[in-house]
């Protein structure tokens, strides 16, 4: 078996994967065997956002139950495991370090490989873990919006990937929880805002949809200005938002973010002409935004199951896995270290040849 483990932001996470499905040619989606993830939104919860040292201390505390527990759920002890695999970038630092210390130190005294996978190639390829996933045909147009990253990414093959657009500011899940937050609402609000959304009218406030004339970047800070300008108008001196205005304001403010989101996908979708499209990252548990993609493509389309879109170590062991079946075999070690070639275009395979 295969051990992944993921602690790149507040989710302590580990998987443990078959490995007979990574030696073999079957289908990744058949290999995962348990998988344990511990949230910590309620711990940042208080302070509006992730606190990375409160994050990579609660890291130190979770992690040895989160992975005894998805050992147990699979049925193996420690001294089964043939490989560990770990994210290593992108993300905060002091967090990554928690579990790639601590993986590497169990593959050093395991005598196994161990492989240090890049967290947004993670992403890229959760889908893979849904029955015919893998059917995705390249070249692939993925759009990952999390809390963290808002990214376009054209791939051609497996290690071969071209970031078409990303943001010049806020992430689009930060530009929901920051807009939340605006109206009140507790963090992580972009679900909450959501929900409200669906009783508001979408065109009562106009907002802007950032640099919409640079099809290569995002943009969503000027949006929470607009908000927070609509907010304080709507307000009229009072010290609340009325109902109404708040359901119109989440209306509003979805609509924005998915439309720049939609518009900008279909751009690239009709300048790359990918032959299909996959939906990533926490935010694409966003119903409007699901409903809008799937409105105006004209491609095959994926998504993963939501425990799947938001960080997890089941996608790190099937980019491990992927890793391992397509590299140098199954016995190499990869540890290019915590945060080294944290472009996910470094990762490309004419780059890591040059490179070598
Ligand atoms: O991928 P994720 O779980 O964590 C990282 O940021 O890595 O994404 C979390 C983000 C948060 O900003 C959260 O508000 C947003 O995804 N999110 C949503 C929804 N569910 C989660 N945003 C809008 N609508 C939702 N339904
Ligand atoms: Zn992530």
């Amino acid at each position: 078996m295969l051990l992944a483990i993921e602690t790149s932001c507040d989710e302590t996470a580990a998987a443990v994967f078959d490995w007979q499905a990574v030696e073999s040619r079957a289908p990744l989606s058949k290999g995962l065997v348990s998988e344990v993830v511990s949230s910590q939104v309620k711990d940042h919860a208080p302070y509006g956002g992730v606190v990375p040292e409160l994050a990579a201390r609660k890291h130190l505390e979770l992690l040895p139950l989160v992975v005894s527990s998805a050992l147990k759920d699979a049925g193996i002890k420690e001294s089964e495991l043939k490989a560990i695999a770990c994210s290593r970038a992108p993300g905060l630092k002091i967090c990554l370090l928690v579990g790639y210390s601590f993986g590497k130190g169990l593959a050093l005294s395991l005598g196994v490989p161990f492989v240090g996978t890049h967290h947004i190639e993670g992403h890229l390829y959760a889908h893979e873990l849904e029955e015919g996933g893998d059917e995705a045909e390249y070249p692939r147009l993925s759009l990952i919006v999390s809390g963290g990253h808002t990214l376009l990414v054209l791939s051609e093959s497996f290690r071969d990937y071209r970031i078409i657009a990303e943001t010049m500011d806020d992430a689009a899940g930060e530009a929901f929880d920051k807009s939340a937050s605006v109206l009140g609402l507790p963090y992580p609000g972009g679900p909450q805002l959501s929900a409200l959304a669906k009783l508001g009218n979408r065109q009562a406030v106009p907002l802007p949809i950032g640099v919409k004339d640079r099809p290569d970047k995002f943009s969503f800070s000027g949006l929470k200005t607009a908000v927070v300008r609509a907010a304080d108008a709507a307000k009229e001196g009072s010290a609340k938002l009325s109902e109404t205005s708040l359901h119109d304001l989440a209306a509003s403010t979805e609509t924005a973010i998915v439309e720049a989101l939609v518009f900008k996908s279909k751009a690239a979708i009709e300048k790359y002409q990918p032959k299909s499209f996959v939906l990533a990252g926490g935010v694409a548990a966003n119903g409007f935004l699901r409903e809008r993609l799937q409105e105006v493509l004209d491609i095959p389309f994926f998504v993963a199951r939501h425990k799947w879109c938001t960080d997890n170590a089941a996608m790190i062991a099937l980019v491990a896995a992927k890793e391992l079946r397509e590299g140098e075999g199954v016995s190499a070690s990869k540890d290019p270290g915590v945060a080294s070639r944290e472009s996910l275009e470094m990762l490309n395979s004419s780059a890591l040849s040059t490179s070598a």
